[in-house]
């Protein structure tokens, strides 16, 4: 670059900020440009050529032009910096000091041992004198490491900062959004979405708000998300066309979002050869279904060369699946992994899959034991770019369950949880639930027995190549993003957890709130952090306090599934039932004398869950089926256990609503009121679920309260 050059690109650094898009502003989420104030007020030197390094470039000029820094693209002339931002394979730095923090970044990846390898997302941050260095083997890396710099804030400066390597652990940290392209006239535009339409989609066309995409596409990037799946999984008519006459579309996001290194993954019918090829059959052994889905994979790949592949719910509420042909989902799910093997695409095949079709009066059936007694079997037999997704918990994302038992039991098949952001059981944003804990315990869970592997463990697999983690999105055009503010903790916690699953919830949500609102900005930082810990961090206990005793689940409205509806699923044909009668509660499912669920776990599991004595209160209900009177390891019975923590949640929300008064005028007005309005929901709500479930409770049972509250 000559000197003109230079200039020039000073000049272009000290642009205001670009626009982003027509349409009306959207919050930053935790991405405010207050977030970049400490880089943005430094000297920068970025070194490295690509696409990637490009908006790393942007990203800083940004920052910089708005904070007063500065910034130079490429060494080739003496300056003094801050912080360098630089691949490795960088000739020759500018500058002695330049070149001390480059060696010292080398000698800390040299003492970590292991080659010194970062991988294509990793990245170094060490200190030498004055300067930062961040040093990445692949753009992708320099991205990460810049959004780390910007978590750190002045930290990221401290002379006595010890160098630090970064990788992910989970090489695949994926969402799937449920978008329809075209409105659902039940499930709408986004199924079981709680923050407006879609960022993709609208009224069967694309939205056409590609900055915003892009806008979403940064702030997954910097809390490490590096995959999406674009469509719901429940795929009708309109988004089967995405794979071959609208796949334009599916490329125009990925051309957006590929800035931020995310690819794109499709969810496909697998009756698309019949509904689009028009074959006679979707029958996977047959050699025109191989050659259709083989040739459709080509053209993909030729319009999406980074295509991430595709996403698989089949056999699963009605939705077309190898069952039709009497194949099984080895079958299925290894035809789809054949056509993009060679691309280097991998299918993600959910394991999803029970009869919804039960009698409430069959006790036999359970469908806590159907992804297991589906897929175990299968073990071995999927090619290995095949990733079986398996829910979180046996049933379906509620409040809590005990973890799925299949993700201890297929050792041969890569896996990956899959956890629900939206909120779907959760409070659908309506509530604040921050879920992070409850999600940092299931991978945290060691299903051979504590202190052996872990879930973590399973979905990292041998050397990164496990099945990653993956998260229904609850993202929607809502100006928020999210509906509620605070349920962008979620969104964040997420990709934080995907890019480090051992990670306390606790510090994530932390770093979330420091971003969010930064301390520089609000007149009492710590009044604001104090608050949001206090609201959030208990308040996924709080919610099963109120929602769900002891591991029941599904006492929700049939349908929307919000709102207290003891018996709404009770006596339907979905296999969620409580068994809830005049002397007792829950389902057993011991091998003794229940549904034999409790054994598909590995010994120790089985035998702590098989017998009402030994099992954990918080899951006594989804095993046992047991009387009001039954005396809980906490000493209470279950009765007074219903009502006392009852009682005890509303008094929480109400307590979270006052606490949020205390942040008037602290905050922006506008995250104020939303959440404050919220806020007052949730009060509501909670009020009717306690009075519901206490008084079905009480009327079933006859035993009063003992500390004689009211109740209905
Ligand atoms: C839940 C949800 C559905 C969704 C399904 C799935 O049952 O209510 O809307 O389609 O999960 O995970 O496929």
């Amino acid at each position: 670059m000559n000197a003109e050059e230079s200039v020039e690109l000073e000049q272009l650094m000290f642009v205001e900020e670009p626009m982003r898009g027509d349409g009306p502003r959207v919050h930053p989420a935790w991405l405010p440009p207050e977030a970049f104030r400490s880089l943005g007020a430094r000297r920068i030197l970025l070194h490295g050529e690509g696409l990637l390094v490009d908006t790393v470039l942007d990203e800083v000029s940004r920052a910089c032009a708005r904070y007063g820094g500065r910034m130079w693209h490429s060494p080739s002339w003496d300056v003094d910096v801050d912080l360098v931002l630089a691949l490795r394979d960088a000739a020759e730095l500018p500058n002695p000091s330049v070149e001390a923090a480059r060696a010292a970044g080398e000698a800390a990846l040299a003492e970590l041992g292991d080659g010194g390898s970062l991988g294509d997302e990793g990245f170094v941050l060490a200190r030498a004198g004055d300067v930062t260095a961040v040093l990445a083997d692949a753009p992708a890396g320099l991205l990460y490491g810049l959004f780390h710099v910007v978590r750190l804030c002045a930290a990221a400066f401290d002379p006595a900062r010890p160098p630090e390597r970064h990788r992910p652990a989970l090489r695949r940290r994926m969402l799937n959004h449920w978008d329809n392209v075209a409105v659902h006239p039940v499930m709408g535009q986004v199924e079981r979405g709680y923050a407006g339409g879609s960022i993709f989609w609208r009224d069967g066309r694309p939205r056409g708000d590609l900055a915003r995409v892009r806008e979403y596409g940064r702030l997954l990037a910097s809390c490490g998300v590096n995959a999406i799946s674009v469509n719901n999984v429940n795929v009708a008519r309109t988004e089967a066309l995405l794979l071959t006459e609208r796949l334009g579309d599916v490329a125009e996001i990925a051309d957006a979002l590929r800035p931020y290194g995310i690819r794109v993954h499709l969810a496909v019918s697998f009756a698309a050869p019949v509904v689009l090829g028009g074959l006679p059959t979707a029958d996977p052994r047959d050699e025109t279904v191989r050659a259709w889905w083989a040739a459709t994979t080509r053209r993909v790949y030729d319009r999406i060369p980074d295509f991430g592949g595709y996403l698989v719910k089949a056999d699963s509420e009605g939705q077309p699946g190898p069952f039709t042909y009497g194949r099984d989902h080895a079958d299925g799910a290894n035809l789809l992994a054949e056509a993009l093997a060679p691309h280097g695409g991998v299918v993600h095949w959910r394991a999803f899959v029970y009869n919804h079709q039960q009698d409430w009066r069959d006790r036999s059936t359970d469908r806590a034991r159907a992804a297991y007694d589906h897929f175990v079997p299968l073990d071995g037999r999927f090619r290995t770019n095949v990733v079986v997704q398996v829910k979180f918990g046996p049933v379906d994302f509620q409040t809590r369950e005990p973890v799925s038992p299949v993700l201890a039991a297929m050792p041969a098949t890569r896996l990956a949880v899959e956890l629900q952001v939206t909120q779907e059981y959760t409070g659908q944003q309506r509530h604040v639930c921050h879920l992070g804990p409850w999600w940092s315990e299931v991978l945290r869970f060691a299903p051979w027995g504590p202190g052996g592997r872990t879930i973590a463990d399973v979905v990292t697999g041998e050397a990164a190549a496990g099945g990653g983690l993956v998260a229904v999105a609850n993202v929607g055009d809502d100006v928020f993003w999210t509906g509620h503010p605070l349920a962008q903790a979620n969104l964040y916690t997420f990709g934080r957890l995907a890019w480090d699953p051992r990670r306390d919830p606790t510090a994530i949500l932390d770093e979330w709130i420091t971003l969010t609102f930064p301390p520089s900005a609000t007149a009492d930082a710590e009044l604001v952090r104090r608050t949001l810990h206090e609201i959030m961090d208990d308040s996924w206990r709080t919610y099963e306090r109120y929602t769900a005793p002891l591991g029941v689940g599904f006492m929700v409205n049939p349908g929307d599934h919000y709102g207290p509806n003891v018996d709404g699923y009770e006596y339907t044909r979905w296999g969620t039932y409580h068994f809830a009668d005049r002397d007792g509660v829950g389902v057993d499912r011991s091998r003794a004398s229940g549904t034999g669920f409790a054994g598909q776990y590995p010994p120790y599991w089985a035998q702590v869950y098989e017998s009402p004595e030994s099992c954990p209160d918080e899951l006594l209900l989804f095993f046992h089926h047991v009387p009001y009177g039954h005396v809980l390891r906490s000493g209470s019975t279950v009765i007074q256990h219903i009502y006392d923590t009852h009682f005890a949640g509303v008094e929480e929300v109400t307590a979270m609503r006052r606490r949020w008064q205390a942040l008037t005028g602290m905050i922006d007005p506008s995250v104020y009121e939303r959440v404050a309005e919220r806020l007052d929901e949730q009060v509501r709500c909670a009020t009717e679920w306690r009075d519901q479930i206490n008084t079905y409770f009480f009327r079933a049972s006859g035993v009063p309260d003992e500390r004689g509250r009211d109740i209905h």
